[in-house]
């Protein structure tokens, strides 16, 4: 007997996400034989297409941008499992194609839907109400489901964020909504916390005895391209702060949650956020610099006296025994000199050095990196004696680990596909609650607000952003480091 349908649903269908991410992703779980044999993947929008030409569509995208191979017989066998139908959520009746189409695929059976929104933002909040009108968010019977997956941004700052959680839960449960932050779809963030709770070795460590601070860096080359009307309402906060670096340094932070489940993970996340300061407008103003990268006024759809920033520079601190006196500083950036995310963890220096070091030489003191990408790595620096030399002569040397080298037959895949794995499998652990989103927001509201009284610092492209990130931290005698460009 076969199981029940399952329907994978993209609104948003003939958008860029769709060609370039989800069915690439799709594409590729199918051929490792990941897809429920069952699966249906139905595509909406409001052009019109048939099957055949959406298909036709979709096979040149997904053949540029899938993450490994591609043939034309593992092609068209996926292809019959995609589906189009006409559908505008914003107009009264605009999903009664679907849902006829929906409803004679099920033939009365429990099926089970997905519904993936990779539409507009303003879209979110009145699909998920036309779904639930024309009867479709909550499930029948026992057997079948209904779950929303909701890509980011998800609401503008914490008003809007409540609202719109305020919205969709009023059609959907909790546990039926997955709202999407694609970092926590990368096997180098899951294996943060894969190196901090299933090892011994580090845990013991990983607090403010030993720790001086953390720093995190997600730079960028790109710069906005043809998004330029979309990143001139957001910036480098909404863009990639309030999700992607936060998110990252929860499960920096974290405590270990007894398991791993949607429910424990968001709780650990969450007690981080609770313990982090919701800044003041003048602390806000004291803890970030802002800086703009050279030309972006003249981007399309950038407004020529813009002020929206393209790189900053924040410290944070996590007000909790295990983080207190440790100071978090995150940054990010477009247009910089590389394509870059890693995660810093710089220990302290040993309380007392017995052995004399020359003059001018300073101790490197142990650091551990965290290579998110592209080089997926880990290294830790630790000091040695250099051999044979006249006198004592330390140096640091790294101990690394790379993904490419100790799995060579196992590329990195592309972060969608355990995200839609996850979600068509009902695990939520990778997705974000709705009370981590909205605190995430708050604790960002002070910082976007005080980014927008000032005036961002001018920064050349290919650079490392604006300098005065380099001045925040030589305040404190520290400076920005990066291990990961070794490997
Ligand atoms: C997206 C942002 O969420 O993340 C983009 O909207 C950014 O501006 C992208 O370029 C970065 O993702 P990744 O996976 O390339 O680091």
């Amino acid at each position: 007997m076969s199981a029940n349908p399952i329907t994978l649903v993209i609104f948003g269908a003939s958008g860029d996400l769709t060609a370039r991410k989800l069915i690439p992703s799709l594409y590729n779980l199918d051929r490792k034989g990941r897809l429920p044999d069952e699966l249906r993947i139905v595509g909406v929008s409001r052009t019109a297409f048939t099957d055949e030409a959406f298909r036709e569509k979709l096979a040149p995208a997904t053949k540029e941008f899938v993450k490994g191979e591609w043939s034309a017989e593992s092609w068209t066998s996926f292809a019959d499992r995609v589906h189009y139908i006409a559908g505008d959520a914003g107009a009264a009746g605009g999903l009664d194609a679907l849902k006829a189409d929906l409803d004679k695929a099920e033939g009365g059976t429990p099926g089970r839907r997905l519904y993936y929104l990779s539409v507009s933002p303003e879209l979110y909040g009145p699909i998920a109400t036309r779904l639930n009108e024309s009867g479709m968010a909550s499930p029948p019977s026992e057997e079948a489901w209904r779950r929303l997956v909701i890509e980011k941004p998800f609401g503008k700052d914490r008003a809007t964020a409540k609202a719109l959680n305020k919205t969709i839960l009023q059609h959907f449960r909790e546990e039926q909504v997955y709202r999407i932050d694609h970092y926590l779809g990368k096997e180098t963030v899951q294996n943060i916390l894969v190196f901090r709770f299933a090892n011994t070795l580090f845990e013991p460590l990983w607090n403010n005895n030993f720790i001086d601070h953390v720093q995190i860096t997600v730079s960028e080359s790109v710069k906005v391209g043809s998004r330029g009307d979309y990143y001139d309402h957001s910036g480098v906060f909404r863009d990639m702060f309030q999700n992607h670096l936060l998110q990252l340094l929860t499960f920096v932070a974290m405590e270990s949650p007894a398991r791993f489940s949607a429910e424990t993970l968001r709780n650990e996340k969450l007690k981080v956020f609770d313990a982090m300061p919701v800044y003041s407008a003048g602390e806000a103003a004291e803890h970030l610099v802002v800086g703009q990268y050279a030309g972006y006024r003249g981007e399309k759809g950038v407004a020529p006296d813009s002020r929206t920033p393209t790189f900053a520079a924040v410290e944070f601190s996590i007000d909790n025994w295990r983080w207190r006196g440790v100071p978090f500083f995150l940054r990010s950036g477009k247009a910089m000199k590389d394509r870059l995310s890693e995660v810093v963890i710089q220990f302290r220096c040993p309380p007392h050095l017995m052995f004399p070091l020359p003059p001018g030489q300073m101790l490197t003191c142990n650091r551990l990196s965290i290579c998110v990408q592209p080089d997926e790595s880990i290294h830790l620096d630790f000091q040695t004696k250099v051999p044979d030399r006249e006198t004592m002569r330390l140096a640091s040397s790294d101990m690394e680990f790379h993904y490419k080298t100790s799995y060579p037959d196992a590329p990195i895949p592309e972060s969608y596909e355990r995200l839609l794995q996850d979600a068509i499998a009902g695990d939520a652990s990778l997705f974000m609650g709705s009370a981590e989103i909205e605190r995430a927001w708050e604790i960002m509201d002070p910082l976007i607000a005080a980014a927008e009284r000032s005036q961002p610092e001018e920064y050349a492209v290919g650079s490392d952003g604006a300098a005065g990130a380099d001045a925040y931290l030589a305040r404190s005698g520290r400076s920005w480091l990066s291990l990961c460009q070794h490997g």
